[in-house]
């Protein structure tokens, strides 16, 4: 993972590093690192932990220069440690590198770069590319130098290069990592993310794989691994830095939670069309979606949260488009042989756009020809353009580690694209499309009314704070919703154990370690399974588990089998994980919020997993 920015300009580099690098820390913060060219040389400045520390460590000197690189750091190589932080130098301390990806041969280059003299201070990957880079330059430009160093590379990459011998140039380049260039006034820059540079700049370029770029004060020239010039047109990003900043919340995490009245409403805005009663995506998503075939089968894949809604995807498009759908993990997907054909659709979910396994996924449906859907929501990411068409989330940029917003809209895309499919399929009869219809336009309003169970939720949170261990109980639509409620606990707060489990499961084996006490939370919202649900809960309260259950709005008897009650609006089954995510979303927030966690960037994780 990791964040890595550079900057050329007329300002001073030091405090504009810093500022970009705040936005990237969601992507690694085991360490960090600034270099700047300061008219004597190249300045290296380096911390283990957080940019803070840096920052800190950092405030009394001047920091000048008009050319610097930095970088927040999620480790694979390596431990973290003031040594293995980038950036990385080569022998003679004349240029320095930032790198986001993982040198798969890397043992190789360094074997070879030993015997030919060089020393290395670093346990890294990234250190490699600074020697390589100075070997060919005792013969070559720093230009060529560059472009034949990464021609030798093996694995994926976002780089960023400044040294001394160019002092008016900084150099990128990509393969797998991304990468983008921001365009500002006698300024550029080169990151990670667009948040990173939204401060200054809302011009953005993005950087394609086995691209190089050349960026001075007010030009910049992509080209391809062989020199060959590339014309490309800056698109104008609509966020603005408010949306990428925390608006008075304690932690961004909370803060996407609460937007997601809006989020939900931005993802379905001019997706209804109430003449005709269709959905309705852009022309390239509806033209691809009009030329599926009546026997299209789709194979849905994913990780961690964005998995959990293609889980929930595969019950939508079962039973209402009728279709037949696989799920699988992306990181499962890529080894196995799948049986594919131009009859299938892969239809792969990210919000990053960036996962290192979904990529792959989509690279290898491709190869199989399948023809390849996404949901995500970064536009210009590499799962955007490598698909055949997308449907975006309109979530806005999601900081916090743990996917919240992401998640609802990836849903709510998910049951709109079901609606578009069984209407095309002419599988609704008129009433029960109008009632969907409805539905659709009420579910913002549905989520802020799901957002007033906050103050019960806390009070609830404070109760089970101490807890070792949670169990997260669903059925059908709400079994996914019980996998993602734990995952969000486990993520954020990993002094507890959280697991779901498809409800019917808990006698094949998790029920075996409940005990007087025992936390365990079900999604108990009404549904043809409600029954099953409540005998679930029977089951747990025999052996002394201590209940949570999110049930329907009105629902007056579920008090009689549960210690604790979180209420949320009624609505079809369909649209209920929507719903349900809200108050899982709250329980582990404040659970892990009462432990004086560092709820957006926990531990060992990090935003955007672009290694595999
Ligand atoms: O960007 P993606 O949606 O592809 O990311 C997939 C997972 O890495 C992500 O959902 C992860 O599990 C989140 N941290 C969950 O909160």
């Amino acid at each position: 993972m990791c964040g890595i920015v550079g900057y050329i300009g007329n300002s001073s580099v030091g405090p504009i590093l810093f500022e970009s690098l705040s936005r990237l820390e969601y992507r690694g913060y085991d360490s960090a690192g600034i270099a700047l060219l300061n008219g004597h040389g190249i300045e290296v400045h380096k911390r283990v932990g957080k940019l803070k520390g840096l920052i800190e460590g950092t405030s009394q000197l001047p920091l000048r220069g008009h050319l610097g690189l930095g970088h927040t750091r999620w480790a694979t190589h390596g431990e973290p440690s003031e040594t293995n932080a980038h950036p990385h130098l080569d022998c003679q301390g004349r240029l320095a590198i930032v790198h986001n990806g993982i040198i798969e041969n890397y043992r190789e280059l360094k074997e070879r770069l030993l015997d030919q003299g060089h020393r290395f201070q670093s346990q890294t990957d990234t250190e490699v590319i600074a020697h390589l880079v100075e070997h060919y330059s005792r013969s070559l430009s720093l230009r060529d130098a560059f472009r034949k160093a990464l021609q030798e590379l093996q694995g994926s990459y976002a780089l960023c290069l400044l040294a001394t011998d160019d002092p008016e140039r900084l150099y990128g380049a990509r393969l797998g990592s991304p990468l983008i260039l921001g365009i500002g006034k006698n300024e550029m820059f080169l990151a990670s993310d667009v948040p990173a540079v939204l401060g200054r700049t809302r011009e953005i370029m993005y950087l394609n794989d086995r691209e190089v770029v050349e960026l001075s004060q007010n030009s910049l020239q992509i080209s391809t691994l062989d020199g060959n010039p590339i014309d490309r047109q800056p698109s104008r990003i609509d966020w603005d830095i408010a949306c990428a900043q925390k608006s008075g919340f304690k932690h961004f995490m909370l803060k996407e939670i609460h937007e997601q009245p809006n989020t939900i409403e931005q993802t379905i805005l001019n997706r209804l069309d109430w003449q005709i009663q269709q959905v309705r995506f852009d022309e390239r998503t509806n033209h691809f979606l009009e030329r599926l075939s009546p026997d299209e089968q789709f194979v849905i894949i994913a990780c961690g949260t964005a998995y959990h809604a293609a889980l929930v995807g595969e019950y939508m498009l079962e039973e209402f488009a009728e279709m037949a759908v696989d799920v699988d993990l992306a990181s499962e997907f890529r080894y196995r042989k799948p049986r594919l054909n131009r009859h299938t659709t892969v239809l792969a979910i990210s919000q990053s756009g960036e996962t290192a396994d979904t990529l792959a996924g989509i690279r290898l449906a491709k190869e199989q020809g399948a023809k390849v859907l996404s949901i995500c929501n970064v536009v210009g990411s590499s799962v955007a353009r490598e698909s055949d068409a997308v449907l975006f989330t309109h979530a806005g940029p999601e900081i916090a580690v743990a996917s919240t917003k992401a998640y609802t809209a990836q849903l709510t895309v998910l049951a709109l694209l079901t609606m578009y499919l069984a209407n095309a399929r002419q599988l609704l009869k008129d009433p029960e499309k109008l009632q969907f219809f409805r539905t659709f336009r009420k579910l913002p309003e549905l989520a802020r009314l799901a957002l007033n169970a906050e103050a019960d939720i806390q009070k609830i949170a404070f109760f089970y704070a101490d807890s070792e261990n949670f169990y997260y109980l669903g059925r059908k639509y709400n079994f996914p919703s019980a996998l993602e409620g734990a995952l969000k606990l486990k993520e954020i707060c990993p002094k507890i154990h959280a697991e779901g489990y498809a409800a019917g499961e808990m006698k094949h084996g998790p029920i075996a370690l409940i005990r007087p006490g025992w936390p365990v939370l079900f999604i108990a919202t009404d549904s043809n399974v409600y029954d099953k649900v409540i005998s679930n809960i029977e089951e747990t309260r025999a052996r002394k588990a201590s209940c949570v259950v999110i049930a329907s709005e009105g629902n007056r008897s579920i008090r009689s089998y549960a210690d604790h009650v979180i209420e949320v609006p009624k609505t079809e089954e369909i649209f209920s994980p929507i719903l349900t995510a809200i108050p899982l979303q709250l329980l582990a927030y404040y659970i892990a919020d009462l432990n004086g966690c560092d709820v957006d960037q926990p531990p060992n994780l990090a935003k955007s997993v672009t290694v595999e």
